[in-house]
C-alpha cells in the first residue's frame, strides 16, 4: 500500500497599506497633532511588524480619491489598512469601493479624530470597516496590522 502525502504550502495573506492625502507630509504637517515620524519610518516599522507576523505588506500613499478607489479596486490583497486621512470624512466613493471589495478593512488614523474638529467626527468609511483605530500615532497602524492578522486567521 502506498500513502502519500502531499506537502500544503499555506499562502501568505497580504495586506495592504492605504495612507491618504497629506500623509506623505508626516513628519513635518502639524507634529503637535501627527508626531514628527516620516512616512518612510512608519512604513518600515509596518513592514517590520508584517514580517515578524508572516503577513505579506505593501504600502502605497495616494492624495487622489480616484487613486485610492482604484488601488481597493484591485484583487491583489486579502485585507485593507486605511488611513483616508480628510477623505474620512467626505468620501462616499471610498466608502462603496471598500464595501464593493467585500474584504476586511481597517480604518486607521493617527489622531483621535472623535477629540478634534466636529467634522472629523463622522466618517463614511466606519461603517464599511471591520473596526477602527485612532488616537495612537503611528502605533495605531501596528494595531491594525495585528488586528487583520487574527481577521486572516479565522
Ligand atoms: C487623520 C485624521 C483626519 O481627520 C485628517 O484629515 C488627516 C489624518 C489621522 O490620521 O489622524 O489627514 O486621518
Amino acid at each position: 500500500m502506498i500513502i502519500s502525502f502531499m506537502a500544503v504550502k499555506k499562502k501568505t495573506q497580504r495586506v495592504l497599506v492605504i495612507h491618504g492625502p497629506n500623509l506623505n507630509l508626516l513628519g513635518k504637517r502639524e507634529t503637535g497633532i501627527y508626531g514628527k515620524k516620516s512616512l518612510t519610518q512608519i512604513n518600515a516599522e509596518i513592514l517590520a511588524l508584517a514580517k515578524d507576523l508572516g503577513l505579506d505588506a505593501r504600502t502605497l500613499q495616494l492624495n487622489s480619491e480616484g487613486d485610492i478607489v482604484e488601488a481597493i479596486q484591485k484583487d491583489n490583497y486579502d485585507a485593507l489598512i486605511i488611513n483616508p486621512a480628510a477623505y474620512t470624512h467626505t468620501s462616499i466613493a471610498i466608502r462603496d469601493a471598500i464595501a464593493a471589495v467585500e474584504k476586511p478593512a481597517i480604518e486607521v488614523h493617527l489622531s483621535n479624530i472623535y477629540t478634534r474638529e466636529d467634522f472629523r467626527k463622522k466618517s463614511y468609511i466606519a461603517g464599511v470597516a471591520a473596526g477602527q483605530i485612532s488616537g495612537f500615532g503611528p502605533d495605531s497602524y501596528l494595531l491594525a496590522l495585528r488586528a487583520a492578522k487574527t481577521i486572516l486567521s479565522r
